[in-house]
């Protein structure tokens, strides 16, 4: 009985949501509540909403995380609608109600702040909405579960990264500039305690000399550039950037192009973007961190499509939630450093493609750097 009526509600819901999923389609999902246990499963199945927060401040989001979201969502028939706040904290509330008002069960989120992020995720819960935090924890927000990469371990690459740079280059007594991410993004705060874990015994030693420090609000590229133009202005002599992510590091590495200095600073970088993997053929950027985004969209779409199942899964991990002190469930994966020598991992895993990596000029590179 109980299951007829979930399957009845499960297709009542996926006609009002219209979604784009296989197996949302109201009519055979209406048919399976009177069939067999191996079909009711599936006819069981609620709908997952995803919040994807701007296309903006990486290229991850539209071009790695929504494709591989889809293609779990797809590979499971479980219905499933995906959509991009688009920087908009507003907009991002108005997606929540929405997704819960069309019948959605599971909702992921990547928060654009852990204030609003935790508004959408006590609303999805105070109806019964199964809520996952994916890649950004949100800070007091209670989410069910978390998933994301080892994001201290992503700083320390970073921070590791860019002393081996510096080391090649034999700088002597470098200033470094930091370039951090949003600081109302957890993540950016975990990346610097990464990479300061790396850079402030250096600083302490006074093998290095600590240059401006700033975060760039809400990732955004172009104030990156102001912030890093103004940083070179008041500080002609900075030897080493680091910056969070690619889009921060090519944003320094414009600014030090008009100042005939690329190539000269070593810049880091996150997410091995194609234009950060470019960067660091030209010889412009010294390193990124490749995270394999399909690892984690579909860890992300396994805890969500059991969740909008009925089932409860477990999580491999968990982190502390720092404002709540809670402990929440977690898959965190590990990140890899990238440099010019291992750049074609990327290509071989399949992330990037040669196509769209090896370009024109990047042709001969790419070759150079094996890229098959
Ligand atoms: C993500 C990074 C991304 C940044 C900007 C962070 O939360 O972990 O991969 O570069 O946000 O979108």
């Amino acid at each position: 009985m109980r299951k007829g009526i979930l399957s009845l509600t499960a297709a009542a819901a996926a006609m009002t949501l219209g979604l784009t999923a296989c197996g949302s389609e109201s009519g055979d999902t209406a048919q399976n509540s009177s069939a067999a246990p191996a079909e009711t499963k599936a006819a069981a199945a609620g709908k997952v909403g995803v919040i994807l927060p701007d296309s903006k401040s990486s290229a991850r989001w539209e071009t790695a995380d929504r494709k591989y979201l889809e293609e779990a969502f797809k590979a499971a028939g479980v219905a499933y609608d995906i959509q991009n706040a688009q920087g908009d904290k507003t907009q991002f509330q108005t997606i929540a109600d929405q997704m819960i008002t069309n019948g959605a069960t599971v909702l992921m989120i990547v928060n654009l702040d852990s204030g609003t992020g935790k508004a959408v995720l006590d609303k999805a819960k105070s109806q019964g909405v199964a809520t996952i935090d994916y890649d950004r924890l949100t800070l007091n927000g209670g989410a069910s579960y978390y998933v994301s990469f080892d994001n201290t371990k992503v700083g320390t690459l970073q921070g590791e990264g860019l002393v081996k740079c510096l080391t090649e280059k034999k700088a002597d007594k470098p200033i470094v500039a930091e370039l951090n991410g949003s600081p109302t993004d957890n993540n950016a705060t975990l990346f610097k305690n990464g990479y300061d874990g790396v850079l402030k015994p250096k600083y302490d030693a006074k093998e290095y000399v600590k240059g401006p420090d700033q975060s760039v609000p809400d990732w955004d590229n172009a104030q990156a550039g102001t912030i890093f133009e103004q940083m070179l202005t008041e500080q002609p002599k900075i030897a080493g950037v680091l910056a969070a992510n690619d889009g921060l590091g090519n944003a320094a590495i414009t600014v030090l192009k008009k100042n005939n200095l690329n190539g000269k600073v070593p810049v880091t970088g996150q997410d091995a973007t194609v234009q950060g993997l470019q960067n660091i053929l030209a010889g412009d950027q010294c390193m990124t961190v490749y995270k394999a985004i399909k690892k984690e969209a579909d860890a992300g779409a396994k805890l969500a499509i059991a969740l909008a199942q009925g089932e409860k899964p477990t999580a491999s991990g968990s982190v502390k939630d720092t404002e709540s002190g809670a402990d929440v469930p977690a898959v965190l994966l590990d990140p890899q450093a990238i440099f010019l020598d291992n750049v074609k991992d990327v290509v071989a895993d399949g992330y990037v493609t040669k196509d769209e990596l090896c370009t024109g000029e990047f042709a001969a590179k790419c070759t150079e750097a094996g890229i098959q």
